[in-house]
């Protein structure tokens, strides 16, 4: 019987096909270690692993019996594609359902960063009847009439400059490459090149993928060719952005604010940004809800009985063209 290994701990409606279908091992809450994988892999004909898992050398040369990773997530950055295709593995994502989420939380943070939400509701509750407020304090921005540029105009791109349009703003965007004329008209958006977009936006999102060429995409030279009134968004992943050089930039000011889902060096942002008042920060929560969890677990199914079956479509993934 095909053997299944899934690495991380999920509701377990999302699985029910799967398990219905084949031989399926669970972990307990904690998931299973690298090296417990590495250890039972030799066993399984699909893995499923979660964005943050690496899918390594390593690992495949292990994996004798490995056919498929279907990866829970969009992101494949912690996958070896080259080597997966050398080996005969297929890899698959799960885009779809990642799209809305991630949007609403990009957008979630413009709105917190340039209204100061979550600054004056921390200073509020810490500093009490002592916070100063009246109508000239806690001023912030408004996002309607702004320009938002948005770099990486895939699925979630596309979903944020809707929103955006929503709101009433302007959007430039720089991409791999450029939408058709009927795309761009769709969604309101104007192609730019990537400096244009830092010099001409009032908020910049990254919704790039993390790729060696997109590392560090954001340093001190990008930052200061932003204006001194930007806020900068990155749900994407952390070391899109030179986060020592940001944590520099937010504090003397050369641009005002950003909103962080996800950071340089791992799950927790770098210290120094805890004491900064000009940025928001959450524990990379773009796909956190329930019932995405769970779609994302059903398409992650999808995608492993796609593969066998023939019977609906597989989310194929393969290596990202140069950004
Ligand atoms: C989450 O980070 C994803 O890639 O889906």
């Amino acid at each position: 019987m095909t053997k299944i290994l899934v690495t991380y701990d999920m509701f377990r409606e999302g699985f029910n096909e799967l398990v219905e279908k084949y031989d399926v091992t669970f972990p307990d809450e904690k998931g299973f270690s690298y090296e417990q994988v590495l250890e039972m892999i030799p066993e399984y004909d699909v893995l499923c692993s979660m964005f943050d898992f690496p899918v390594n050398k390593e690992l495949m040369d292990r994996a004798e019996k490995l056919k498929l990773v279907a990866n829970y997530a969009v992101g494949y950055d912690n996958i070896d594609i080259p080597y997966a295709i050398e080996k005969g593995i297929t890899v698959a994502n799960t885009p779809d359902q990642v799209t809305a989420p991630t949007a609403n939380l990009a957008l979630a943070l413009m709105l917190d960063a340039a209204r100061r939400v979550t600054e004056c509701d921390r200073r509020l509750r810490i500093e009490g009847k002592n916070m100063k407020i009246g109508v000239l304090e806690n001023l912030g921005v408004g996002v309607t009439g702004q320009t938002l540029g948005i770099v990486g105009m895939g699925r979630i791109g596309q979903a944020l400059a809707k929103r955006a349009n929503a709101c009433g703003m302007e959007v430039l965007y720089h991409n791999r490459r450029q939408l058709d004329l009927e795309a761009e008209t769709r969604f309101k958006v104007e192609y730019v090149s990537f400096e244009e977009l830092l010099e001409r936006s009032d908020f910049v999102s990254l919704n790039a993928p993390y790729t060696k060429e997109t590392y560090h995409l954001i340093g001190e030279n990008e930052l200061r060719k932003m204006k001194s009134t930007a806020v900068l968004i990155n749900t994407a992943r952390g070391p899109l952005i030179d986060e020592y050089a940001l944590i520099k930039a937010l504090k003397e000011g050369t641009i005002r604010a950003a909103g962080l889902d996800v950071f340089e060096f791992g799950d927790y942002p770098s210290p120094e940004l805890l004491d900064l008042d000009n940025v928001v920060i959450t524990p990379h929560i773009g796909t956190q809800t329930m019932q995405t969890r769970i779609e994302m677990a059903k398409a992650v199914c999808d995608n492993v009985i796609g593969f066998f079956e023939d019977d609906r479509p597989v989310k194929r993934v393969t290596p990202l063209i140069k950004w």
